[in-house]
């Protein structure tokens, strides 16, 4: 029976028979896009060269990459949605289109030499045509002259056969591989458009040729792309006969490592078997994102606070399993085991994943003590209440005030005979919401943790600084990454030796002087295409929406950027670059501070 590592490495192998080069899969966490916390597609990080950056690999590349989607996470625990999954990919950077990549698709799934799988359990999907793109009569025919029977071959809509990274960005349409998951032989002309239950999509053919710049503007892509991506966890589902990723070995021994610590018998109750399929997935998301290269540990804003709250609902679907203490440690080695040969980065940040989680727990842990001793507190007076329901707002207090989730206070009302105004409950914690999103929001948009006086003054200098290095350096230096501090700012770019310590004088020189000239930093809102052609720096391969903040300080720096800054550079301080150092491969980073 295959494996997933099995099945990762026939990939990678079969890809480069066709001449792909293999490149490794990248963070978690990707760089240079305030618009996502993690990575969530394989295509992705490849952004940049489906719209046209060369890539220094080639035109034909093939990846395994990890991704974290958590968009659907209360569907967590059915047979097939997970928080954290591996996605294989093949890409065409214009080179090969639709004629190779779905033959080498149906070759690679069905030759005995590779996949094997049954070829009369296969079904797809094409693009049904609309006003952006034709009927894909092309695909359809490609994919009968392989061997596929018309009747397993569905037109539909862009809903379905239209993929995009996001709101703007590559996109194109698609063709969908599924494979047949019901009894039996599936009947003829059966497919994906008459039975949407009985097929599991398994890969994704990506056909991408044009850039969403707006809501209305679709422009052609320089070059006809393609991006596939296959459900590395699904796949091997199908491929072991299973009819759900967690009895495959991706799961089952976390689930053996979660049932020796509750003393529960998987199968026995299908709400506790959920709970347990929860935990397995939240411990495996939370060891790859505090593993990641760039892994963060849980804390209230970002990726680290989607981590807190995996971590959080694991530990409470534990307590539905009657576990009282601590206990993800074990399962959490188990997921670093199994998965430390593809993913070195576990095994190397084994304690700090295993530590981490820990220290969460234990938080969250005394968190609900303190809920529940505050809930014995009010009890006596809740008791008094005729109708025994305990008010929302109380019931929210306990949330906010505590941490305390609603569930559980539920649970502590039924177990006193009463009831929860859940409607009350339910308003104070939408408004809640709101505010914290708006608030949210505003920070990602400016991609400043904290919009305080001294990081809008970091905030300025960056731009600065980037002016400045372009004017020593040259043209080709490029914001790769960017970080502010209340102590710092920390700037990635684009430069392929170590600067000389006259170019770092030079720049903290320019800064200073723009500093000195007290510049008016002026903000102007315009479409996208225009502040490009008006010379205003972008960040490559970035998400903007279509009207787009400029800010230009004097004569000397103009980009696109949501803000916010100073009003006169004068204010600011003195300058002062503290380090030069490398990043990684062809990528600087500078620390530098205002005094
Ligand atoms: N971008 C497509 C997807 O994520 C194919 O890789 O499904």
């Amino acid at each position: 029976m295959i494996t997933t590592h099995e099945l990762r490495s026939k990939y990678i192998e079969f890809f480069k028979t066709k001449a792909h080069a293999e490149i490794s899969g990248k963070s978690l966490i990707p760089e240079n896009d305030p618009t996502v916390l993690f990575t969530t597609a394989g295509m992705h990080p490849l952004v940049p060269y489906l719209l046209g950056e060369p890539h220094p690999a080639g035109k034909r590349l093939v990846d395994y990459q990890k991704c974290v989607r958590t968009g659907d996470i209360d569907e967590v625990g059915d047979p097939s949605h997970l928080t954290c999954f591996e996605m294989l990919g093949n890409w065409s950077l214009g080179d090969y289109f639709k004629k190779e990549s779905i033959a080498w698709s149906y070759e690679f799934l069905t030759d005995p030499k590779w996949l094997a799988l049954d070829p009369r359990k296969l079904s797809v999907t094409v693009f049904a045509g609309d006003e952006n793109a034709p009927r894909d009569e092309e695909s359809a025919g490609i994919w009968k002259s392989v061997g596929m029977p018309e009747g397993r071959i569905a037109y539909l809509p862009a809903s379905d056969n239209w993929w995009a990274a996001g709101p703007t960005g590559p996109c194109g349409p698609d063709t969908e591989i599924f494979y047949w998951v019901g009894e039996g032989l599936p009947p003829a002309g059966s497919n994906k458009g008459t039975d949407s239950a009985n097929w599991m999509e398994i890969w994704n053919n990506v056909f991408m040729q044009f850039n969403r710049v707006d809501e209305k503007t679709l422009v052609k892509l320089p070059a006809q792309n393609v991006d596939t991506g296959m459900g590395l966890e699904r796949t091997v589902t199908v491929l072991q006969g299973k009819t759900s990723v967690y009895q495959t070995e991706v799961f089952a021994p976390v689930i053996a490592a979660i049932c020796e610590a509750s003393g529960y018998a998987y199968g026995a109750d299908s709400e506790k078997d959920r709970s347990v399929r929860i935990v397995a997935d939240h411990v495996r998301s939370a060891a790859f994102i505090v593993g990641d290269p760039k892994g963060v540990l849980p804390s209230n804003v970002g990726a680290g606070y989607v981590l807190r709250r995996l971590i959080r609902r694991a530990v409470r679907h534990g307590r539905k399993l009657g576990i009282e203490g601590l206990f993800l440690r074990k399962p959490a080695e188990v997921v670093v085991d199994n998965f430390k040969g593809p993913y070195p980065e576990l095994d190397e940040n084994r304690a700090k994943i295993l530590d981490g989680l820990e220290a969460e727990e234990r938080k969250f842990l005394e968190t609900l003590e303190k809920g529940e001793r505050e809930f014995e507190k009010m009890l006596p007076n809740l008791l008094k209440n005729p109708q025994k329901v305990m008010s929302g707002r109380l019931a929210f207090k306990l949330y906010d005030t505590y941490g305390f989730p609603i569930e559980l206070t539920l649970e502590l009302a039924a177990e006193n005979g009463m009831t929860v105004n859940r409607d009350e409950f339910d308003e104070a914690y939408r408004k809640h919401q709101e505010l914290s999103r708006a608030g949210s929001e505003g920070t990602f948009k400016g991609g400043l943790a904290e919009q305080s006086e001294i990081t809008t003054k970091y905030h300025t200098a960056t731009h600065l600084l980037q002016a400045a290095l372009k004017r020593v350096l040259g043209d080709h230096v490029a914001q790769k990454g960017s970080n502010i501090t209340a102590e710092r700012l920390r700037f990635d770019f684009a430069h392929d030796a170590p600067m000389t310590p006259e170019q770092v004088k030079e720049v903290e020189r320019l800064v200073n002087e723009q500093i000195a000239r007290d510049l008016p930093v002026a903000m102007e809102v315009m479409d996208l295409e225009a502040a490009k052609a008006s010379g205003a720096t972008a960040l490559f391969g970035e998400k903007y929406e279509a009207r787009v903040k400029v800010y230009t300080i004097g004569d000397f720096s103009k980009e696109v950027c949501g803000g916010p800054h100073v009003e006169r550079t004068g204010t600011m301080g003195r300058f002062v670059i503290q380090k030069e150092q490398s990043s990684s491969a062809g990528v600087r980073r500078i620390r530098a501070v205002l005094e």
